[in-house]
């Protein structure tokens, strides 16, 4: 656009010349060479002033094509209008409000959907308990008293039925607690995280550092949701992909002048950290998500021992609970 339009005025500058030159009006008819040198100077004088002009005036547009480029809704914005002259201006406030209003609506959405989501885990998790764990209870009843009735012969088998029903028990009882963490509704945030820990550092070896704040402010309940499942994530990608050796889990509240205090969790881990040409899967893209249906934010960068830190600040309630 900038080009063509400093084309359309050097060749209107140009025919000007021109006619000038060609035709009698105001130029003596037999010009002298430093006439010629003169006009040829006025007219590279009127480009670089035009180009100038118009460079100025049209930059706003290349910078706001370049921010709509790079917009990326789960990420924060970083806008900076650079208020200028009326149609750039009020393009860049009507884009501007356009992502205010696509956000809002995508934070919605999202909302939604992870709200259903929980809600149906919530209601898995409960059945996977109640129906299939109280069934496993009592077959496990029964083999318990067949075994005490059976031939001596009879008892190993029943013995060994026994285990894997017991097994069986665990993984149903795992599923759940992974599917909904009972401990986040009963005893909080910190005792959840605390056996997740536990139950991470047991299953794959990696030496877990757990570093809870003693005292937490109100937090609302979707964003202890949103703290624990970024929590349980982070450890999975830690055990997935990072090989490491040690991992750092810590949830701590920091004042801040003048308004609430914030939550911060943390998870670092000292593996070999992203590899050259990784993108972004479902599971980081998911915890994005989280962070900005309860105005969180959300950092994914190299940590301190060399591996991925995962960062996430929530916003405590204003009003105690
Ligand atoms: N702690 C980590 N250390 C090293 N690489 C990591 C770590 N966490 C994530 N990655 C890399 O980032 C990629 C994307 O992670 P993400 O959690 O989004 O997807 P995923 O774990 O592959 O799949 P899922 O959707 O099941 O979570 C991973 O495939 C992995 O290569
Ligand atoms: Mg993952």
């Amino acid at each position: 656009l900038f080009w063509w339009i400093f084309a359309a005025n050097a060749a209107v500058m140009t025919v000007g010349l021109l006619i000038l030159i060609l035709t009698p009006i105001s130029v003596s008819s037999n010009m002298s060479l430093p006439e010629a040198a003169d006009l040829a100077g006025g007219l590279l004088v009127l480009l670089a002033v035009n180009f100038l002009v118009l460079r100025s005036l049209l930059r706003p547009l290349a910078r706001l094509v370049r921010q709509m480029e790079q917009v990326d809704l789960l990420r924060a914005r970083g806008w900076n209008s650079s208020a200028t002259l009326g149609e750039v201006a009020a393009l860049e406030q009507a884009f501007d409000d356009m992502l205010g209003r696509l956000e809002a609506e995508r934070r919605e959405a999202a909302a939604r959907v992870l709200g259903a989501q929980e809600e149906e885990r919530r209601r898995i998790a409960r059945e996977l308990h109640d129906a299939v764990g109280q069934a496993m209870t009592g077959i496990l009843f029964q083999l318990s008293r067949a075994k005490r009735r059976a031939d001596p012969h009879l008892r190993p088998d029943i013995a060994e039925a026994m285990e894997a029903v017991r097994g069986t028990l665990e993984d149903v009882r795992r599923i759940a607690q992974e599917l909904r963490p009972e401990a986040l509704d009963h005893l909080g945030l910190p005792q959840a995280l605390n056996s997740l820990a536990l139950r991470f550092s047991n299953v794959t070896d990696i030496a877990t550092t757990l570093d809870l704040a003693d005292e937490l402010p109100p937090l609302e309940p979707e964003a202890e949701m949103t703290l624990y499942r970024v929590a349980q994530e982070g450890l999975t990608n830690v055990a997935r992909h990072s090989e490491a050796t040690d991992v750092l889990l810590s949830l701590r509240s920091y004042a801040s002048t003048g308004r609430p205090r914030n939550v911060v969790l943390r998870i670092a881990d000292n593996g070999h950290g992203f590899a050259n040409d990784v993108s972004e899967g479902g599971g980081l893209r998911g915890i994005r998500e989280r962070a900005l249906i309860v105005n969180g934010s959300i950092a994914i960068k190299p940590s301190a021992a060399g591996g991925i830190e995962i960062r996430l600040e929530v916003p405590a309630t204003t009003a105690s609970r």
